[in-house]
């Protein structure tokens, strides 16, 4: 049996314990899974004792608040932009790459949340920017909304591989991004920037059909080397070549599971390579209750990717 490293993304957060410790479901603590032993190979606050000191009861969950929508700008038909004012503190802790918060009318319930990834964040005026591609029966009854939208977090586990992201400093990244991908993939381009890399970026608009990228064109640490269909074979060799080539340090892909999945088992010279890639499973909770977000490891042990982050993109 192959043996991962899952680790709980909320693991230590204010969110922790959450709803799995009071179900015996904790991702991380043996106690709280019903074992008699501890094996957790967590390094931080005890979750165990951080349960009995809260009375064997999970924290404060994240709960529902109105936003105030500062600014919205369509683009083309199917392109909203919503600029929220929010609490400083969410502010500060959606600006971690994979941020991201569930949105819905305040008119309906909470069968309309919609898991949106945080484009980019202003933590001295405590705005965030979301991009929502509108295509479904939950992103639809958001286009309308103009005066204030109901929003729920922090999460942050949209994004798999950060423990890589985070140790990349002083060197050469890739980004590869399709369609609304391209929104989470600015935030991680903002943090590789502020840690001094070097960042070539290909795109490819997909259905968005929007280029978010121009808002970092001037900047001479980001290069758009291509703009392209990823679907195409050609491209998938030039970005085999390109990578052979260049010493990246870190390589994001972000696209549907499809795609991510085709690039990766199609580059070889991906192989090796510390990969980050987008969490494009369905997050319906975001909590690890409802099971939406599931994918099985090798062993066929089932993984709540909403909150749990993955390493090891071979599952
Ligand atoms: S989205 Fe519900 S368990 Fe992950």
């Amino acid at each position: 049996m192959k043996n991962y490293r899952w680790q709980c993304i909320d693991a230590g957060s204010d969110y922790c314990p959450c709803y799995l410790a009071e179900t015996m479901d904790c991702i991380t603590c043996s106690h709280l899974q019903g074992k008699e032993f501890c094996d957790c190979n967590w390094r931080g606050v005890c979750i165990y004792q951080a349960f009995a000191f809260e009375g064997d009861k999970k924290k404060v969950p994240r709960e529902d608040m109105e936003a105030l929508i500062v600014k919205k700008e369509e683009h083309g038909s199917n392109i909203t932009i919503f600029t929220l004012k929010v609490p400083h503190y969410m502010a500060r802790q959606l600006s971690q790459p994979g941020s991201y918060i569930f949105v819905r009318n305040k008119k309906l319930n909470q069968y309309f949340d919609a898991p949106i990834s945080i484009m980019s964040t202003d933590i001295r005026k405590d705005l965030i920017k979301i991009a929502i591609e509108i295509h479904g029966i939950k992103t639809k009854s958001i286009k309308d909304v103009n005066d204030s939208i109901l929003i729920r977090g922090p999460y942050w586990n949209g994004i798999f591989g950060l423990e890589y992201l985070k140790q990349t400093k002083d060197s050469n990244s890739l980004i590869i991004a399709r369609g609304i991908a391209q929104a989470p993939a600015m935030l991680l381009i903002n943090y590789l920037l502020n840690n001094n890399n070097q960042i070539d970026v290909i795109i490819d608009e997909g259905s968005s059909n929007y280029n978010f990228m121009k808002e970092f064109y001037g900047n001479e640490n980001v290069n758009i080397v291509k703009e392209c269909d990823l679907y195409d074979l050609e491209v998938i060799d030039y970005i085999d070549k390109k990578i052979a080539l260049k010493n990246y340090s870190l390589i994001f892909v972000g696209a549907s599971n499809f795609l991510q999945n085709k690039l990766l088992n199609n580059i070889e010279s991906l192989k090796n390579k510390k990969i980050v890639t987008l969490n494009s499973n369905e997050i319906c909770c975001g909590e690890g209750i409802c099971g939406a977000c599931t994918v099985h490891d090798v062993n066929g042990i089932p993984i709540r990717t909403c909150k749990t982050q993955i390493r090891d993109k071979s599952l």
